[in-house]
């Protein structure tokens, strides 16, 4: 198996449609990751009016914006300009991007809708990118496998291992996003086992409710994150959810009834300082209960290392607090750079590789309920 690989990776599951042309080698023993091109095109305008993400608008953005991204991929070369309009000369495209070993394509968790477009555009463009005669392989890629290696991603144009993988295993890792909450103990860089889910709201999907509620805009994370630096944490005791049960399991619906209820009760328009007070305490209440049980994850499992990834992992306050804890026990705390943490397409390439490396495949099928 070819141990360097250049990858141009797609992703469509939800409201980003990302592009990236990532350069990978090392082989899973010493993964080395170069971003090219990492482009994104975010739909969070067009979905801002109706306070969450519109499955049709998602889809209808997706076809607009992946040509648009791929011309930007292809770049501003002569060559490159020519090679647009692939059906009518898909030499000229093969000279553009003549390098790639793989197109990589986000099959799922998300929105099948959405999921579709980019399969259906990969397929399409592997058809036309042949090389001597064959058409480009195509690898249906899990997205939360994506969140997972984000970590390993390098900051901006620079090409780093993340650790030695002796260093980072056993490992416990949080994944956080706007459509799910795991906590996965991994033995290795490919294999892992699921500790605990949340129950019922993902973390971040229980920030975009509060800010909802708040009045804030979609998407709540960094809304509420914006106005929690100005309020006390520890004005409103808010419940931990499942904290002290002994399982690795979450709970967010509560914690988000609880800010219901106490909207509810002021009888009054909430005034911006109470509405500071209310985000700062309802984020601390999250932050409490993630952190906690993925130390005790950590402890009991005597990890080396703890991942944080998703969209959530965006979060300073999370960041801290959790780094914090993790480098009061000693062990590594890997969390990706900021460009890598909400959907992207280059951690699409990242799971890719290490899925070529070990010949892990998935169906080039959407699949909306995709597990991890
Ligand atoms: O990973 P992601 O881009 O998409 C999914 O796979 O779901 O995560 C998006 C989620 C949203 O719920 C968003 O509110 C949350 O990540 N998020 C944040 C922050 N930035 C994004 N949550 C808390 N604090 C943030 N700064
Ligand atoms: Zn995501």
């Amino acid at each position: 198996m070819m141990n360097r690989m250049r990858i141009l990776a797609i992703e469509t599951s939800c409201d980003e449609t990302a592009i990236a042309m990532v350069e990978a080698s090392g082989g899973i023993r010493a993964p080395r990751f170069k971003v090219l091109k990492n482009l994104v095109a975010s739909q969070i305008p067009v979905h801002r009016p109706f306070g969450g993400v519109v499955p049709g608008l998602a889809k209808r953005e997706h076809l607009k914006n992946l040509p648009i991204l791929y011309r930007q991929i292809l770049g501003k070369s002569q060559v490159a300009k020519r090679a647009l309009n692939l059906k009518n000369d898909s030499r000229l495209a093969i000279s553009a991007i003549r390098n790639v070993d793989l197109v990589a394509v986000t099959v799922g968790p998300g929105l099948e809708p959405a999921l579709w477009t980019g399969i259906t555009f990969a397929k399409e463009l592997a058809n036309e990118l042949k090389v001597k005669g064959s058409k480009l392989k195509v690898a249906g890629t899990n997205h939360l496998e994506g969140h997972l290696y984000s970590f390993l991603l390098p900051q901006k144009n620079t090409s780093r291992v993340a650790l030695p993988m002796s260093q980072t295993f056993p490992a416990i890792a949080l994944l956080v996003s706007g459509g799910h909450t795991e906590l996965l103990l991994m033995k290795s860089l490919t294999k892992w086992k699921k500790l605990g889910a949340t129950r019922d709201d993902a973390a971040g999907e229980a920030f975009d409710k509060v800010a909802r509620m708040l009045g804030l805009p979609y998407p709540g994370g960094p809304e509420i994150e914006k106005i929690a630096q100005k309020g006390n944490p520890a004005a409103i005791n808010f419940p931990r959810p499942m904290l002290n049960q002994k399982n690795y399991d979450f709970s967010f619906s509560g914690l988000k009834t609880a800010v219901f209820y106490r909207l509810r009760d002021m009888k009054h328009a909430t005034s911006d300082m109470e509405k500071t007070g209310i985000a700062a305490s309802f984020q601390a209440a999250v932050i409490d209960v993630l952190v906690q049980k993925t130390i005790r994850a950590a402890q009991e499992f005597k990890a080396k290392s703890v991942i944080l990834c998703g969209g959530v992992a965006m979060n300073r306050a999370l960041r801290a607090s959790l780094k914090l804890k993790i480098k009061s026990l000693k062990l590594n705390f890997l969390v990706p750079d900021f460009a890598y943490n909400t959907d992207n397409a280059a951690m699409i390439a990242a799971a890719a590789y290490i899925n070529a490396m070990t010949k892990k495949k998935y169906k080039l099928e959407a699949r909306g309920d995709l597990d991890i």
